[in-house]
């Protein structure tokens, strides 16, 4: 079997999804590896450390596609209309892995399905025990959680730790954190490491334990008035009263922070706004905003997705991708989860096998023999919303 790792199509992408030692435990199965030439550029990886461990490289970079069995990627494909029909290339039947985002890139679910190619994406594991080693999505947010921070922290009028110093005492910066899934708690352990007095909000009450114990504070309006755990750990949608409630709460909190940083996303729904242009006039001035909410809508009205700005002398900003901001590390997370993905795809021989009795496998496959075989996301392409 022929796995083929491409170069990344998009420009500001400097992940790979294999690293050389994942490779090397990949030829040592019988599997045939191709890599595109300077695939791995950008993480850190040349060609010639690939070719080390047994990976062929490959020139031509239509040939990586067209003579694979299975493609790995970090970003989907690109279609015909981005410029390179990426998914034209592939054979009858190959497999495709990556972050696919197929709940909003329909024209892309219906090529590979017309492609008659078996794609998965790996933000739809499962959040299982058994998945965890897989978890692409706590992965890069780790990085999104860490990188917001410092992006905070180098962004900051102030310091983020208490210094004592001739000049007189300087008093630690403020730091609320909105939303403690694993992209929160990264931020939190980021912020109290540089010294920052933290404190965090989340609506769901099992996180408080967490938050504690990382040295933050828990924040909370009173018991069980702004609480929303649904199905799987996940938040739910706020009723219209407890949203007006956090609001409430959060602004009072607001006021008296330097720098916020949101989270709160609730799966496949636009992210819930939790700081209003009223709110942001009411932060102390040379305040910052991180919303690593911004591609799913922001978490902040003013926020724009992939620009940073300065608002009521507030700065927002609202980042894109910063996982790919870190791409050494960002690599290694992602290739040590797509190798333990792959465990369950090819037997000890190399060969490919596809045991959709397995609900990890399941609850991954976007298409497959022509049919796109994910049940949400076939109720979503077929009705249409998104690209
Ligand atoms: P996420 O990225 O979907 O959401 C981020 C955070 O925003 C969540 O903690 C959520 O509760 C919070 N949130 C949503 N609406 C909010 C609001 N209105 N106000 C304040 N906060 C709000 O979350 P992530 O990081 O994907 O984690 C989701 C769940 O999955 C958690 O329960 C986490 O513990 C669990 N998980 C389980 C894993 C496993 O393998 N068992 C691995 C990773 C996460």
């Amino acid at each position: 079997m022929i796995v083929s790792v491409p170069k990344e199509s998009s420009s500001n992408e400097r992940r790979v999804a294999l690293t050389p030692d994942v490779v090397k435990r990949l030829v040592a199965q019988s599997v045939e590896v191709h890599v595109e030439h300077d695939a791995g550029i950008g993480a850190g990886h040349a060609d010639a450390a690939y070719e080390a461990v047994g990976a062929k490289i490959v020139t031509d970079r239509d040939a990586v596609w067209r003579h694979a069995d299975m493609v790995l990627r970090v970003q989907r494909p690109m279609l015909a209309s981005e410029g390179r029909d990426e998914v034209a290339l592939l054979k009858e039947g190959a497999v495709v892995i990556g972050m696919l985002q197929p709940l909003t890139n329909h024209a892309l679910v219906r090529a590979l399905a017309n492609g008659k190619a078996t794609s998965f994406s790996l933000e739809l594991l499962p959040r299982i025990s058994r998945a965890q080693s897989m978890d692409v999505l706590s992965s890069m947010s780790t990085i999104a959680g860490y990188r917001a921070v410092l992006l905070a922290a180098s962004l900051n009028a102030r310091f983020f730790p208490m210094l004592v110093t001739a000049a007189g005492t300087i008093a630690p910066a403020k730091v609320l954190v909105i939303g403690a899934g694993v992209a929160g708690l990264q931020a939190i352990a980021t912020a109290k490491r540089l010294g920052a007095v933290v404190q965090a909000f989340d609506v769901r009450p099992a996180v408080k334990e967490q938050i504690e114990s990382l040295g933050a504070k828990f924040i909370s309006p009173e018991a069980g008035a702004v609480e929303g755990e649904g199905a799987g750990g996940y938040a739910k949608e706020l009723s219209e009263d407890q949203h007006k409630r956090e609001l409430e709460f959060l602004h009072e909190h607001i006021k008296k922070v330097d720098v916020v940083i949101t989270t709160a996303l609730i799966p496949g729904k636009p992210a819930p706004t939790l700081i209003t242009e009223q709110m942001v006039k009411d932060m102390p001035p040379a305040s910052i905003i991180v919303d690593l909410a911004a591609e799913a809508g922001g978490n902040c009205e003013l926020t724009k997705a992939g620009e940073t700005l300065e608002k009521h002398g507030v700065t927002i900003i609202g980042p894109l991708n910063l996982p790919a901001g870190m791409p050494v590390h960002a690599s290694q997370m992602y290739a040590k989860n797509m190798h333990a993905f792959l465990g369950l795809l090819i037997d000890k021989e190399g060969k490919l096998q596809l045991n959709f009795e397995d609900e990890i496998v399941k609850g991954t496959c976007v298409t497959h023999e022509g049919n796109v075989a994910h049940e949400r996301v076939r109720q979503v392409v077929e009705g249409g919303k998104g690209s």
